[in-house]
């Protein structure tokens, strides 16, 4: 037994978090071991990250099943079956439902690329842009039933009076590795 608490992280896309948050775990800067990929998109790049680093991964449709109720019966009793007691969502575009946050109290947590409560939902990091906001931001926060919704656990703000998207993303992303890694040590240390 390595006496480490076993997280899920759950994602939709690249795994650019994920990446970084299992690097952590593997290095020890987390206390915690990665059990499981959970991949709502089968094929995303996140699987690929994940087989590379020995992860086992959970590739599941929610439209393979009736109801959201359904597929996550389905992901929590292979949750259950790894003893997983945390998860983290990292670019998971779903909002979480009943069955999981009961089973997992105040023990869900989600990144966004934006300063919460502004710019919830797909594209952040656009829709931040099209406003014309001059100070960007990444926020770790715990999950609740609404879009990016819950309480702040800890935000990093990023000025930019630029228009080069790729820029602005490169920095965003940067940043949310570092606060979401900073931010799982603290709460599972
Ligand atoms: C990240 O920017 C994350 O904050 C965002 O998806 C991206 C996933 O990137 N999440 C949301 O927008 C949640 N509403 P990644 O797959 O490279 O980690």
């Amino acid at each position: 037994m390595s006496g480490k608490k076993k997280i899920a992280i759950f994602a939709s896309g690249s795994g650019s978090n994920f990446e970084a948050i299992a690097k952590a775990c593997l290095h020890g800067r987390i206390n915690a071991e990665v059990a499981i990929c959970v991949c709502d998109h089968p094929g995303a790049y996140v699987t690929e990250r994940a087989k590379r680093l020995d992860i086992p991964v959970l590739e599941i449709r929610q439209k393979s099943y009736p109801s959201k109720t359904e597929y996550e019966k389905v992901i929590l009793d292979e949750l259950q079956k790894q003893g997983v007691e945390f998860i983290a969502l990292a670019g998971y575009m779903r909002i979480v439902g009943d069955v999981l946050l009961k089973a997992f109290p105040n023990k869900i947590v989600n990144i966004h690329p934006s300063l919460l409560p502004a710019f919830p939902g797909v594209d952040a990091i656009g829709q931040a842009l099209n406003y014309g906001v001059k100070v960007f931001g990444v926020t770790v926060h715990f999950v609740d039933q609404t879009l990016d919704g819950g309480k702040i656990i800890a935000q990093a703000a990023i000025p930019y009076d630029g228009n080069d998207r790729e820029e602005l993303e490169t920095m965003i992303h940067a940043r949310e590795h570092a606060l979401y890694v900073s931010t799982l040590k603290s709460l599972l240390n």
